[in-house]
């Protein structure tokens, strides 16, 4: 084990993290009693450049309005290169109140950027007095982005979650997408001929150097991978075969950009009962033999390891979690 002790970010459920853009208010009662963990609010990309101001203006009055529940509300603030960017900040510190829990921080591109934004939300958090602090998730969505994505997710105390924003990403490496978050039949692999001259053509997961680069990131950081959008809400087999995908990799959640994709994302992500046994006799196993001073853990005649260990005291956390919402 080296010595570098990773430390987990504030932990939060985040199966699912539902979209819902600045400017339609008409949705956010019904997005506050939804079954998402995370909400985020948008002033970025969802929100036309004409209609900002009034965006803002809606999101700081149903921070202030909303019952939220227990729900982790976060809001997506404009980019770094906008001039949109501080006044969301300061307008949502200033008079927000206290609900917000997170920014979601689109395009990051350096930790630099990361550094900025901490400093201006660490002064505006001081002048107004705010008791709990406001955490950060990045999105990385560009070439940029993903290059420095390890110095990012190490950028600010404040950080939670890496994003994969794979629309964006598409766009900035020129990657040749069709349906956003899904593949590309040209990206497959042919078998060679077998003993009758027949030849399988397999589709491959063009998405996952990216999704595995962001989650070893996060991982190495303390933070939560979280998959990004997938654009076609009218197939729930696509969402579920993406989410299924990133959910192996190692990520713990995925937007939703339409409700129904809410559900989907929560039975993804929201462990089995019969993992969570496994993981509960685990941690007998592992308190047997530490009343019975024995040093290896063994269950079903087999050794369990320390990581073994580690992995079943976080998933029994988590449905614990997911047990008492
Ligand atoms: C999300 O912002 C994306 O670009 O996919
Ligand atoms: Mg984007």
């Amino acid at each position: 084990m080296s010595f570098k002790i990773v430390e987990p970010a504030t932990p939060r459920l985040n199966r699912c993290e539902l979209a819902v853009p600045g400017s339609s208010p008409q949705f956010f009662e019904k997005a506050a009693k939804s079954d998402a963990d995370v909400i985020f609010l948008d002033l970025e990309d969802a929100v036309a450049p004409d209609q900002k101001e009034q965006a803002r203006k809606n999101i700081i009055e149903a921070l202030n309005d909303i019952d939220w529940g227990d729900k982790t509300i976060s809001v997506r603030i404009n980019g770094l290169d906008t001039h949109y960017m501080y006044r969301d900040v300061i307008d949502i510190i200033e008079q927000g109140g206290e609900r917000l829990d997170l920014f979601m921080i689109p395009k990051a591109g350096t930790a630099a950027d990361i550094y900025a934004v901490d400093m201006l939300v660490t002064q505006a958090e001081a002048a107004v007095g705010r008791k709990k602090r406001i955490g950060f998730e990045m999105i990385i969505e560009t070439a940029l982005g993903m290059q420095n994505v390890h110095e990012i997710a190490a950028a600010s105390p404040r950080n939670e979650s890496l994003h994969f924003g794979v629309a964006d990403y598409a766009a900035s490496t020129k990657a040749r997408t069709t349906v956003i978050g899904g593949p590309n039949p040209l990206y497959g692999v042919l078998t060679d001929k077998d003993e009758n001259g027949n030849r399988e053509y397999h589709w491959g997961d063009m998405w996952h150097y990216a999704v595995a680069r962001m989650v070893v990131a996060a991982r190495a950081n303390g933070l939560r991978p979280i998959d990004g959008p997938f654009g076609d809400f009218s197939d729930p087999d696509g969402y579920k075969a993406q989410a299924n995908r990133s959910a192996v990799l190692g990520c713990e959640g995925k937007w939703a950009i339409h409700p129904s994709q809410v559900a989907l994302a929560n039975e993804v992500f929201t462990p089995s009962d019969e993992e969570v046994n496994k993981a509960r006799r685990i941690l007998d196993a592992m308190e047997e033999a530490q009343r019975e001073g024995r040093g290896a853990v063994s269950l079903d005649g087999r050794l369990i390891d320390i990581a073994s260990i580690k992995q079943a005291e976080a998933l029994v956390k988590q449905a614990e979690a997911i047990a008492g919402k």
